[in-house]
């Protein structure tokens, strides 16, 4: 996911917190939101082929956030098999300048992960240019470490980090633990018993 550029409409908007509404992608109609809103904010052009891959496919993991009727945020994302692990994927994250700086992007991240963890991910992955600043640190306070630097990842030349999520493993309990122990003793001193 490349840096923003410069977008219309970068007046400061009074508005409360609870204003903002986060609903999950729900159809054709939220796609050409989706699209102007990420058309204007980021530098890297996408097709609507790609827009449809990822709402068509995970409707679940994409979700805009709204102020009275207008589309202020949205977050793109998809999951899938990716070697021995599942991996969530953040594809497009987009703030318009006025509503920014308020949490609304952690909000729109924060339920994609949500949804990615009890789907069964193990992990989460972007890709954000190295001088985006904002991103590189809303990532980072989310748990998000810097997995690799891509050199030249964007059309416009500039290096990107590779950065990944991963989500805790559940734990053993200590007595399974210690039954399997017990269990592989058992089976030891049975298999010498037989050897003698
Ligand atoms: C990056 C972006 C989505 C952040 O949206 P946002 O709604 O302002 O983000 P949040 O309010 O949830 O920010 C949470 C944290 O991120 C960090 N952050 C966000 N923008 C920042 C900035 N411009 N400079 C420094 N830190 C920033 C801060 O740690 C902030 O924590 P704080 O509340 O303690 O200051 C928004 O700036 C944007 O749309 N940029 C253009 C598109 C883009 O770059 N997308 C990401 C591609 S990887």
């Amino acid at each position: 996911m490349e840096a923003g550029v410069s977008g219309e409409g970068d007046e400061k908007v009074d508005f409360e917190l609870p204003e903002i509404k986060y609903v999950c992608y729900g159809g054709e109609h939220h796609l050409p939101l989706i699209m102007s809103l990420v058309d204007q904010e980021l530098s890297e052009p996408y097709s609507i082929f790609t827009y449809r891959y990822f709402v068509y496919l995970w409707p679940q993991l994409s979700f805009l956030a709204f102020h009275k009727e207008k589309c202020v945020g949205t977050v793109v994302c998809k999951m899938g098999e990716h070697r021995s692990t599942v991996r969530g994927y953040i594809a497009m994250l987009v703030v318009i300048k006025p509503y920014r700086g308020k949490g609304i992007a952690t909000e729109l991240v924060s339920r994609s992960i949500r949804v990615m963890q009890e789907s069964g991910c193990d992990e989460v992955a972007l890709e954000a240019e190295v001088t985006n600043k904002g991103a590189l640190a809303l990532y980072g306070r989310l748990g998000f470490i810097r997995a690799k630097r891509l050199f030249r990842y964007y059309l416009n030349g500039v290096d990107a980090f590779r950065l990944k999520l991963l989500f805790p493993q559940p734990q053993i309990h200590p007595t399974l633990l210690q039954a399997a122990q017990e269990n592989s003793i058992q089976i030891s001193s049975e298999t010498s018993k037989e050897s003698h």
